[in-house]
């Protein structure tokens, strides 16, 4: 089939290198030159495992082509794929003016039937408001479709997500709209024999927010209680892994540390929560949600301040600037809580991250950025560790204690074996560990 993928940022370009390598004829549009001339030299605008092989292969054997022409798109295939950024906007409110754009362009170079499908994730009824903006700028009486088909994809395994999905998602209000999104997906469903739902699409766009939302609750929930653990002298991890063994909870996302981040779940929390205000109910849970994502930091520079002391003129060291590991994104990083935070308190700050430096650098381009974590821990007073890269997991603890001016980790992300650390004579915090 032709598909046509509008935006080429983490969802956009994954979803269409995906359904090219799964046999499809991809355009991704995209109205930023910038990075189609980068696509088109076949260079990624993100860092994403395995994405560059994928789009070279695809563009060398013609499956994947892009462009910077809304009209080619709207032209090259029935089904659009509609996949731009939906930032934060007035009060934690999705920003949808993107989204409308796009509609409104294509309704204005339809020559025939198009399905116009949602892809980011955008509020409850965006559908609704879709239709009628392409109604609104349609020149003639052109038939079309709307539908939803949330992406489930995490940044730094997201091929691997595409291509072995838990569940396809799917709201349509036509049987057309649905025939043409299960024949996109019928590649991967034979393959995987994955569920394909199909829904409504005020359902469609719900589920997408309400499963974000439910795996930040879990974060939140296992931070609340390693505060818990960490005044009764328990130790969280163990207590994750006694629940987690429980089928009906899981062990997935019941990692405790420095809160969640990341482009989706603060703003899909936030949404979630004006989505609520908006119909008419007040979702405090997930209020409070957000409120222990907030304090869990909060907690974590206390301990910093109270290891230190005076934070003013100390070395501290910071390991992983992104907001997870695998990925370049630092958007809602918890490093953008703790540099600038330790910056205003006058600390001498030795930054490390193996893919994230350059994002970080273009906010904070003043700051010592190293190569290595031990080349980071060089005279530090402190060293704070924020993601769990593997290279600092294997970290030589001994090089590391003669290369810090004092011995003391800060654990955001429970890495080390607090017992073995602290034998090799380190001052030892993480979370959730008495
Ligand atoms: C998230 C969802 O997991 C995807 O299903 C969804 O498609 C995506 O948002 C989206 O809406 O586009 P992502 O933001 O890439 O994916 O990253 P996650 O792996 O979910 O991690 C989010 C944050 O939670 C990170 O800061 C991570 O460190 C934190 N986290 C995750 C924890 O603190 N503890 C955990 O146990 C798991």
């Amino acid at each position: 089939m032709n598909i046509t993928v509008v935006g080429t940022g983490y969802v956009g370009l994954v979803t269409g290198a995906c359904f090219s390598d799964w046999g499809h004829n991809v355009l991704c549009v995209d109205n930023d030159p910038r990075k189609i001339e980068m696509l088109k030299k076949l260079q990624m605008p993100i860092y994403e495992d395995g994405l560059e092989d994928v789009v070279s292969r695809n563009v060398s054997e013609g499956r994947l082509h892009f462009t910077e022409s809304i009209k080619e798109g709207t032209e090259f295939a029935e089904v659009i794929f509609i996949a731009v950024g939906t930032p934060p906007g007035y009060r934690g409110a999705a920003n949808l003016s993107y989204v409308e754009q796009v509609g409104r362009q294509v309704a204005e170079n339809m020559d025939g039937y198009r399905l116009l499908v949602e892809k980011s994730t955008v509020p409850v009824n965006t559908g609704e408001q879709l239709k009628r903006t392409v109604s609104k700028y349609l020149r003639s009486d052109i038939p079309f479709d709307v539908a939803s088909n949330p992406e489930f994809l995490k940044e730094g395994t997201a091929l691997e997500d595409a291509n072995q999905p838990d569940r396809i998602v799917v709201g349509v209000d036509s049987e057309r709209a649905g025939k043409l999104l299960r024949d996109i997906y019928e590649p991967v469903i034979k393959k995987t024999g994955c569920a394909f739902l199909q829904m409504n699409i005020a359902s469609a766009e719900l589920t997408k927010h309400a499963s974000n939302s439910f795996l930040a609750m879990k974060i939140s929930f296992i931070n609340a209680v390693s505060r818990v653990c960490e005044l009764a002298g328990a130790d969280i991890q163990e207590v994750a892994r006694g629940m987690g063994l429980d089928a009906r909870i899981g062990p997935k996302f019941l990692n405790a540390g420095v809160g969640y981040g990341g482009s989706c779940f603060p703003k899909d929390v936030d949404a979630f929560v004006q989505i609520g205000d908006h119909l008419g109910y007040n979702f405090e849970l997930l209020k409070e949600v957000q409120r222990i994502n907030k304090t869990q930091r909060e907690h974590i520079m206390q301990k910093i301040q109270h290891e230190l002391w005076v934070i003013q003129d100390k070395t501290v060291a910071v390991l992983g600037l992104a907001f997870k590991p695998g990925t370049d994104d630092v958007r809602e990083s918890p490093s953008l809580y703790f540099v600038p935070q330790l910056m205003e308190a006058g600390a001498n700050l030795r930054l490390w991250d193996p893919v994230a430096e350059e994002k970080f650098a273009e906010l904070y381009p003043d700051q010592t950025y190293c190569k290595t974590p031990l080349e980071t821990a060089k005279g530090a007073d402190l060293l704070l560790i924020l993601t769990d890269w593997p290279e600092i997991r294997s970290i030589d603890l001994d090089e590391l204690k003669s290369a810090m001016n004092c011995p003391v980790v800060i654990d955001g992300r429970n890495i080390f074996n607090p017992k073995e650390i602290r034998d090799k004579g380190f001052t030892y915090i993480s979370v959730g560990r008495a």
